[in-house]
């Protein structure tokens, strides 16, 4: 039996906020970060709301800490909000998906498992869940996984359970109006991954497919004009992304974020930038496996001939976007030199490895981060 999870609402358009006028909650939480309360948002959502009583959460950080969750969860918890509204990128989401259920139910949320039974713990879904990404990119506003960072052991914890999806999402296309070239170029190539990865992913499935073929071929066409500035682009992108983030929330990702997660947790880099730095390479590791026959077909929808030439796109694309191709582009060889042995170990440890269509061995993944740092196209 499959189940496919989503939110049961997608609100979308120039002012899908004043859905928000709808809502009849008394007491409202809103997560979010310091930067998007600079920006106004959390003034905005507030403008929306009728709510005798409204907090403000926003001190989540990027790659959030459990103390951070645990923070969030104590202002829910003495509040009792009957609606908590995450405006942000990925991090606030993931801090507000993990608060709304440990606000009810006492539990380390590293026991928080697709098979855990939460309404039998008591969870009784007190609180309407709403996402605003400010970013498009993550997909975190309609996937059912919390992202959070274990400090002390340094290592990412992931509870996942499918209650844990946002009830609603909103793409208001206001709120990326204003979002920096930098963001725009990385959470595209994040969105652009997420897709291709949900495509030849070993879960992947009808539903999945339908979802991360229509979000690459937006992305394909319109991230470029959305980097240069065009409005309609840069809406089209943000519905991409969530559609992305139903795509492979229903399958999974694979290889490229396992590199992508090693190189930006040791490098301190932007997730975007680094799983779009290995989104080729692996493609062409993929080059030598079942995926091939997918990743070909999704070229031939896309106009091109093969996937080969897919890729070549990709690269091209990365470079319109300003954005490296290669990993020494980002970080001398004397680092990478001195990491390689830790980022093929944590690589070779990370939990998205599994679903990838082919696995590298440990002399594998040192030729593809090889690879990556010289720009030396993936043949074996
Ligand atoms: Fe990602």
């Amino acid at each position: 039996m499959w189940t496919f999870v989503s939110p049961r609402f997608i609100v979308y358009g120039d002012d899908a906020l004043s859905f928000l006028e709808g809502e009849r909650a008394s007491r409202v939480l809103i997560v979010a970060d310091e930067s998007i309360t600079k920006l106004g948002f959390v003034d905005m959502v507030k403008s929306y709301l009728k709510a005798e009583k409204i907090e403000v959460f926003s001190d989540v950080e990027p790659e959030p800490s459990i103390e951070t969750a645990l923070k969030c969860t104590k202002v829910a918890r003495d509040l009792q909000p009957q609606l908590i509204v995450a405006i942000g990128g990925g991090s606030v989401m993931d801090v507000a998906k993990a608060a709304r259920v440990l606000m009810e139910v006492d539990i380390d949320p590293i026991a928080i498992t697709p098979f855990t039974d939460l309404f039998e713990l008591g969870y009784t879904k007190k609180a309407k869940l709403i996402a605003v990404p400010t970013t498009s990119g993550t997909g975190a506003d309609v996937t059912w996984t919390s992202v959070l960072t274990d400090k002390a052991e340094h290592r990412k914890l992931t509870p996942a359970n499918k209650e844990i999806v946002p009830d609603v999402t909103i793409l208001d296309y206001r709120v990326v109006a204003t979002m920096p070239k930098r963001l725009i170029a990385g959470s595209g190539l994040d969105a652009l991954t997420h897709a291709v990865e949900g495509i030849v992913s070993v879960w992947r499935n009808e539903f999945s497919d339908a979802l991360c073929e229509k979000a690459i071929e937006i992305i394909m066409n319109n991230l470029e004009r959305s980097y240069m500035g065009d409005a309609e682009a840069r809406a089209k992108m943000h519905i991409a992304a969530t559609m992305a983030g139903l795509g492979f929330g229903n399958s999974q990702v694979g290889l490229v974020h396992s590199l992508g997660h090693t190189f930006g947790a040791i490098f301190k880099q932007h997730h975007g930038l680094c799983v779009g730095l290995f989104l080729p390479y692996v493609m062409q590791f993929y080059l030598k496996s079942d995926a091939k026959t997918r990743m070909d077909a999704l070229a031939r929808k896309l106009g091109l001939r093969d996937a080969e030439r897919f890729i070549d796109k990709i690269f091209e694309l990365m470079k319109k976007v300003e954005l490296p191709t290669k990993l020494s582009e980002v970080i001398s060889r004397e680092s990478f030199e001195k990491s390689l042995e830790s980022l093929v170990m944590n690589t070779l440890n990370d939990s998205s490895l599994g679903m990838s269509p082919r696995i590298p061995d440990y002399d594998q993944t040192k030729r593809i981060y090889e690879c990556a740092f010289e720009g030396r196209r993936i043949d074996f």
